[in-house]
């Protein structure tokens, strides 16, 4: 297997977090990039740079100051917009996280396009990110919401997303990549399916984006979710993607400053896109600290992470698999050779909450419970899980001490039960 020495322009030591651990003498494993990535040396710079140097508002200053804040702050929703390859920058809207823009597209696009027992369908292993949104649409609007189920390997089942797909649908709102079972699933066929039945498309991108190229136009898509820190840069700042036309035509969702053209005692009117959608002042260092990552990403190339970490999936799955009563969920990287970087599993008599705290008392740093995703879980009838997820950062080794440690908290565990 190819180790992360063999990927170009990446070092291990861009990540301080990676390489000092100040919370102990050792150093850190961690196997929780799912939840959210380390940063690199570059974006922490550049968050620095940006508050030393040129730290002011967007849009508003006529002074240099304001002028070069909003020059970065432009590059960097340009630079989203070709990383998706958008079709122009204008459909790039900034928000917190993959969170809030799902509930933008919920609010501005559900709230206004949907009427009485329209269906939105969503697949069981949502996020809740991409449920509640819904539930609160349906519940206002009078909509139905339709959930597709999974297959014996832990796939979207492809038949069933065929049967609930109807001229009633109009929107199917599904993850790429699934947080969890890790399954790829196959947008562009489900695209246009949809697309044949007048359905729109949202893709909530939370954990492809950093993993394997993504085009929007290509895939068929009408919204796209992401949240900037699974994608190495900062917390506080995501995006939504959607059309033009569809941006155009729908109401904003939060109003305030800078999103407007004219405001009357009574009414207002909107501003030009994408500030239209923007209220208030932007998380301006994140966004710049965004692109930095971005740029870091781009240089190593996406292709390379893809193929390392397809590697690496391959060999955690063949040393879990070794491990008796450890079952996992999900599909394993023969069957869906796309498949996340991650592995989620339980082991039969053992809380997944115990395994995880024996390995972050070992400096090795997992994820336990349901993952934001109790339907899921409900429907497995499992109540919670253990999940190990990777980056481009991962090596063998780091894998190799992980499951000795996970093998000895078994032991231990299985001794003490
Ligand atoms: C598939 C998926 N969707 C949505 C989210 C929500 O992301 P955020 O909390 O950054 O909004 C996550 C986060 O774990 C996720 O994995």
């Amino acid at each position: 297997m190819e180790t992360t020495q063999n990927l170009p322009k990446i070092e291990k030591k861009d990540f301080p977090l990676l390489e000092n651990n100040f919370m102990s003498k050792n150093k850190i494993i961690y196997l929780d990039h799912a939840a959210t990535t380390q940063k690199p040396i570059q974006v922490l710079a550049k968050i620095d740079e940006y508050y030393r140097n040129f730290n002011a508002n967007v849009h508003r200053g006529a002074h240099q100051l304001s002028a070069k804040a909003t020059e970065e702050f432009e590059n960097a929703r340009s630079l989203i917009a070709q990383y998706v390859n958008a079709d122009s920058n204008k459909e790039i809207i900034f928000t917190r996280n993959a969170t809030e823009a799902i509930n933008l597209a919920a609010r501005s696009w559900g709230e206004f396009e949907l009427k009485e027992n329209d269906e939105i369908l969503l697949s069981i292993m949502e996020h809740h990110s991409n449920i509640v949104p819904w539930q609160m649409v349906a519940a206002k609007n009078k909509c139905k919401l339709k959930f597709v189920g999974i297959d014996l390997n832990g796939r979207l089942d492809f038949d069933d997303l065929k049967s609930k797909l109807t001229k009633k649908t109009k929107l199917v709102s599904l993850l790429h990549v699934s947080n969890t079972l890790g399954c790829c699933n196959p947008i562009k066929e489900i695209t246009k399916l949809a697309k044949k039945k007048g359905a729109l498309v949202l893709l909530d991108a939370c954990q492809s984006l950093a993993h394997q190229k993504l085009d929007v136009r290509d895939l068929g898509i009408d919204f796209l979710a992401g949240s900037g820190h699974k994608l190495c840069g900062p917390t506080g700042i995501g995006f939504l993607w959607s059309k033009k036309e569809i941006l155009e035509k729908i109401p904003p969702f939060f109003g305030g400053g800078e999103m407007i053209q004219d405001v009357y005692e009574e009414t207002s009117t909107w501003a030009e896109l994408p500030h239209k959608f923007e209220a208030g002042t932007p998380a301006i260092a994140e966004a710049i600290g965004l692109a930095e990552a971005i740029k870091y990403i781009n240089n190593i190339g996406l292709d390379n992470i893809q193929k390392y970490e397809k590697e690496i999936t391959k060999y955690l799955f063949e040393q879990l698999n070794q491990i008796e009563d450890l079952e996992i969920i999900g599909p394993s990287p023969k069957i869906d050779p796309n498949r996340a970087s991650l592995a989620t599993f339980y082991v039969k008599g053992i809380h997944s909450n115990d395994i995880a705290e024996i390995l972050d008392s070992r400096g090795i740093c997992i994820r336990s419970g349901h993952h934001c995703c109790q339907p899921l879980h409900r429907h497995l009838g499992i109540n919670s899980t253990a999940r190990v997820s990777m980056n481009f950062t991962t090596n063998q080794e780091e894998i190799n001490i992980f499951i000795e440690n996970l093998k000895e908290t078994i032991s231990f565990l299985n001794i003490n039960s």
